[in-house]
């Protein structure tokens, strides 16, 4: 195989969705046939990359487009983690094979269409047939349970609305939010443009203003009641205007890099599914990711209350789920039918991706 077909590959698999558009990954083109993914995490500096868990997820998911994009050449991809390679900088080993007859896999036409949509979705409930293959998706290792109905999308709103209490009054949250936001921006190649977050334009000049420090941010969720917009916007009214929220839920527990990344893999196929029946999709991860905090009996915060809030939060979840405090879950979203959103994530240029230093 040429060089020029593994460019064309890499070039397609970067779409690949990551927290916050990080964009967790380097490429080496190490021989014909071989590829090496140098991942990393920003578990150091982003809270909400509890043990580099989300940005292992943005891993599989680089990985799976890589190999739906290979498919297309007739190429098989297979990977495997570099033996010795520390948690936080996996290097993934690809090898791709030639192989004449295969067929290439249905999600090619999607990888670039694939989109997070942050704005309310029209409530058109999904038919039989967009379930049945939305649950199939993940693949055996996997169970998707569905939030459709009103009570179930209210249920959610409420849990998305304390969620959201904690997202925004927490310090160390605010750090990561200050700088994820391209401000004034309709594409960022490595951030969030502000047009994608889902506010109307004069609350995103507010919140530019008030995140330009934490004593604003203070000053205005204890005295303007700060949090109530952006939580109305952003969490509470997409909630329900949407066809419904998936739990993506592995059948064994996720314990080791390895059931990370192939969680990701999962996540990635389903989103992808999502896009091929006409549907747009939004993560809702950071109930997740506090609930990881919370059963791992970890502190996410200073400010004690806070951690009290992210026991509740973890608490409701599973109430919400019916799952005990043990079972795992990977992924949670939501889905709808809407028009394509105007304002989108790009992607860091192929030869910034390729320079390792
Ligand atoms: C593991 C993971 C977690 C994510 N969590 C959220 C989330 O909680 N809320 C959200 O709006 N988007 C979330 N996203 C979406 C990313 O912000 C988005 O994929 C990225 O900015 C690239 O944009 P694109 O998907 O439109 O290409 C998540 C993506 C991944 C892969």
């Amino acid at each position: 195989m040429s060089r020029d077909v593994l460019i064309e590959i890499l070039d397609l698999a970067r779409w690949a969705p990551s927290g916050d558009n990080t964009q967790p990954w380097r490429f080496e083109i190490v021989a014909d046939d071989r590829l090496a993914v140098h991942g990393y995490d920003t578990r150091e500096h982003v809270l909400y990359d509890f043990d580099g868990h989300p940005s292992q997820m943005a891993h599989g998911a680089l990985i799976e487009t890589l190999r739906i994009a290979a498919s297309g050449y007739q190429l098989v991809c297979e990977w495997r983690v570099r033996p010795g390679s520390p948690d936080n900088a996996p290097v993934y080993d690809i090898q791709l094979r030639s192989v004449p007859d295969l067929s290439v896999d249905p999600l090619l036409p999607y990888i670039e269409k694939r989109v997070v949509q942050r704005r309310p979705m029209r409530m058109t409930p999904l038919s039989a047939e967009q379930r049945n293959l939305l649950s199939l998706a993940p693949g055996s290792n996997y169970s998707v349970q569905v939030f459709e109905n009103m009570t179930d999308r209210m249920r959610v709103a409420r849990l998305l609305w304390d969620n959201a209490y904690i997202r925004l009054t927490c310090p160390e949250a605010y750090q990561v939010h200050r700088d994820i936001i391209e401000w004034g921006a309709r594409f960022s190649h490595d951030r969030l443009p502000e047009e994608a977050i889902g506010v109307d334009p004069m609350t995103a000049k507010l919140m530019k203003w008030v995140m330009q420090s934490w004593s604003r941010v203070e000053f205005f969720n204890r005295y303007l009641l700060g949090t109530v917009v952006p939580r109305i916007q952003l969490d509470f009214i997409p909630a329900l205007a949407c066809a419904g929220h998936l739990l993506l839920k592995p059948r064994k527990p996720l314990n080791s890099l390895n059931d990370y990344v192939e969680a990701g893999m999962a996540m990635q196929r389903l989103w992808l599914t999502a896009t091929s029946l006409g549907l747009h999709l939004q993560p809702e991860m950071t109930p997740v990711i506090f609930r990881w905090y919370a059963r791992a009996g970890r502190k996410i915060s200073a400010n004690s209350e806070i951690n009290t809030e992210i026991e509740l939060v973890a608490s409701r979840f599973e109430g919400l789920v019916g799952a005990s405090n043990d079972q795992s879950f990977a992924f949670f979203c939501r889905v709808g039918q809407s028009t394509v959103p105007i304002s989108r994530s790009l992607r860091k240029s192929l030869s910034e991706l390729l320079n390792l230093n």
